[in-house]
């Protein structure tokens, strides 16, 4: 595995050289980062015979080779290892003013990040929301343990044993190969139907959910198709992404790129009805609405289970009431290999980019609650419990 080891300015930069030599040694190929501060604790020296290849300091020293372009771009997975609350601070807000701050940022491969600094730095609620950015960002922190530190008193902020950083690297570098060379086609957003040229029937989806488990699969290594209706929130740029607007486009833009793909996943808030006819003029308030009656909107999800040839189904239900009996029927009826439940009765959960809560069900009576998280971290809750199901039943093609 090629890693970027990145030490920054803090005592425990001196564990980072074992780090780097038990990396070495199990065969990792490593390129070590100092920033500036790293390198008054450590000196570079030590890294480059550890891994018997140039320590790299600075983003001025080879502009030709793009060096944070070129290691971002190379690596199995970036480590910050210790990461001063200067440089998750840094990281969580994107500034980019020396060589590891513009890889992290440069960077599409999992990030570590294992924070050591005193306990009144860590606790403090600015570095206490910047480490909640980054995880809502899908960045993996490696939590500080309780321990004597710098300071000679005990507290928290110590370095988190190798041991845990290991398994946190090798955990977060599985989970990007988890999907490689697999399909995945999420539907997601509302749809509109029109009445007129300026209205239409509509819901208040954002679509979020939906683009938070196209950019999970694309973390796991999954090729993304994601056809979205009308949102303002932003898909990830390395999905293909398909906009549309109605049910009718939504199908026929899902159908299309449904065979071959190995899983699907439903998280649109398609409208269940649209108006029989769309008026080529907009409507004027005294000619009534007499005459305007609905029809019902083609099921995607459904024709999709009608259809499937071994893709891994999954769909959503957002209830208000009865929620797991009518996810239940839904599971049997459009042949789901997989149901996501949400109550959407509540003004704070479902709909929005806010948190939510979701419990999956599947055939034979399995249920695993996922929790009450933000969309992001529920995302990646939902694909492992997915992968896992779809791992037991041995539905792989
Ligand atoms: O039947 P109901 O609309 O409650 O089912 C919800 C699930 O079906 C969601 O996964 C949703 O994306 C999908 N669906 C669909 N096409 C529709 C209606 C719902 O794909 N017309």
């Amino acid at each position: 595995m090629r890693i970027v080891l990145g030490v920054t300015g803090g005592i425990a930069a001196y564990k980072a050289a074992a780090l780097c030599s038990a990396l070495v040694q199990r065969g990792d190929d490593v390129d070590v980062v100092l920033t500036e501060g790293a390198e008054r604790f450590v000196g570079a020296l030590t890294f480059a015979a550890l891994t018997r290849k140039p320590v790299l300091t600075s983003l001025w020293e080879a502009p030709e080779t793009i060096p944070h372009i070129a290691l971002a771009r190379a690596a199995d997975a970036i480590a910050i290892v210790p990461a001063t609350a200067n440089a998750i601070a840094k990281i969580a807000l994107g500034l980019a003013d020396d060589l590891l701050s513009n890889i992290a940022l440069a960077a599409r491969v999992p990030l570590i990040v294992a924070p050591a600094m005193n306990s009144a730095m860590y606790e403090h609620p600015a570095t206490q929301a910047n480490l909640a950015t980054l995880r809502a960002r899908g960045v993996t922190i490696v939590e500080p343990g309780i321990g004597f530190l710098a300071e000679r008193e005990s507290g928290v902020g110590r370095l988190a044993d190798q041991e845990a950083i290991l398994a946190a690297i090798d955990a977060s570098a599985t989970r990007a190969r988890e999907l490689a060379g697999e399909r995945v086609l999420v539907t997601a957003g509302p749809t509109r139907e029109a009445i007129d040229p300026v209205r239409f029937l509509s819901n208040a989806s954002t679509g979020t959910m939906g683009i938070e488990l196209a950019r999970e699969a694309l973390a796991r290594g999954a090729n993304v198709d994601l056809v979205l209706g009308p949102t303002s929130v932003t898909p990830p740029s390395e999905a293909r992404v398909v906009r549309v607007v109605s049910a009718q486009e939504m199908y026929d833009a899902t159908l299309a790129r449904a065979p071959g793909a190995d899983i699907a996943i439903a998280t649109a808030a398609v409208a269940d009805w649209r108006p029989v006819q769309t008026y080529a003029h907009k409507r004027k308030k005294d000619e009534g609405a007499e005459g305007m009656s609905l029809e019902r909107t083609p099921d995607i999800l459904a024709t999709l289970g009608e259809r499937k040839n071994g893709t891994f189904l999954v769909g959503f239900a957002a209830e208000t009431r009865d929620f797991e009996t009518f996810a239940l029927e839904k599971l049997a009826s459009k042949r789901l290999d997989a149901i996501a439940v949400n109550d959407v009765s509540g003004n704070d959960s479902g709909f929005g980019t806010g948190p939510s809560e979701l419990v999956l069900l599947w055939p034979g009576g399995g249920r695993e609650e996922l929790g009450r998280a933000g969309k992001g971290e529920l995302a990646r809750r939902m694909w492992d419990a997915l992968l896992r199901v779809r791992a037991e039943r041995g539905t792989r093609t």
